[in-house]
């Protein structure tokens, strides 16, 4: 089973990932990963695993849809199953979208459909929620509203700051991930329209 991640940061659940893959949990292997953003950590962390990088420039394409159709190459080449988002800050379009629907993963740290988009976690906080968490969701074209497959609620405490959530949340993230990237692996997650269901 071949998975691609596509991120643009610090790589974290990137690392969640290969380290759940070489334990032998994964059920698959990261084969490639796609960055938009030639100097970001991620990078670093994919090539020490040694998993291959396709890291583009989007200001070198006239238009998202080309971006994505030189990405969709580097897919094809591999014959990735499942795509995993993991930190990747472009919105995808229908040219990687309408081919990979129903395999395309994404990770999102608030409960959603509260707080999509950018900075879901200070976006809360200011919000003055007591209960936030961690989705992961089937990736449809619109900003994090696809089928959810999975949530983990925290609590807020009085003292939280940015940092402090932030780091609870990260750690939700990298268990959580791996668990349902492995599932998904296994046949184990079934859409059916917005609804996701589970095999056992
Ligand atoms: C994670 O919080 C993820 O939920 C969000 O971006 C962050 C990526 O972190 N969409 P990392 O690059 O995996 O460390």
């Amino acid at each position: 089973y071949r998975i691609a991640v596509f991120a643009s940061g610090q790589g974290n659940n990137l690392q969640a990932l290969v380290d759940a893959e070489a334990a032998g949990t994964l059920g698959g292997q990261i084969d490639l990963l796609v960055c938009d953003k030639p100097n970001a950590p991620v990078i670093e962390r994919a090539k020490r695993a040694g998993v291959d990088c396709f890291v583009f420039n989007p200001k070198s394409y006239p238009s998202r849809e080309d971006a994505e159709r030189d990405i969709i190459v580097q897919l094809k080449k591999r014959s990735i199953d499942l795509i995993v988002l993991a930190g990747y800050m472009r919105l995808l379009t229908s040219t990687i979208v309408e081919p990979y629907m129903g395999r395309i993963i994404n990770i999102h740290p608030s409960l959603l459909p509260a707080f999509p988009g950018k900075d879901a976690i200070g976006q809360a906080l200011r919000y003055g929620v007591k209960v936030t968490g961690v989705t992961v969701h089937f990736v449809d074209g619109g900003m994090d509203t696809g089928p959810i497959i999975a949530q983990r609620a925290l609590e807020i405490d009085p003292n939280d700051d940015e940092h402090s959530l932030a780091q609870r949340i990260h750690r939700i993230e990298q268990e959580l991930y791996p668990q349902v990237v492995s599932l998904f692996v296994q046949g184990k997650i079934a859409l059916d329209g917005r609804l996701v269901t589970f095999q056992s």
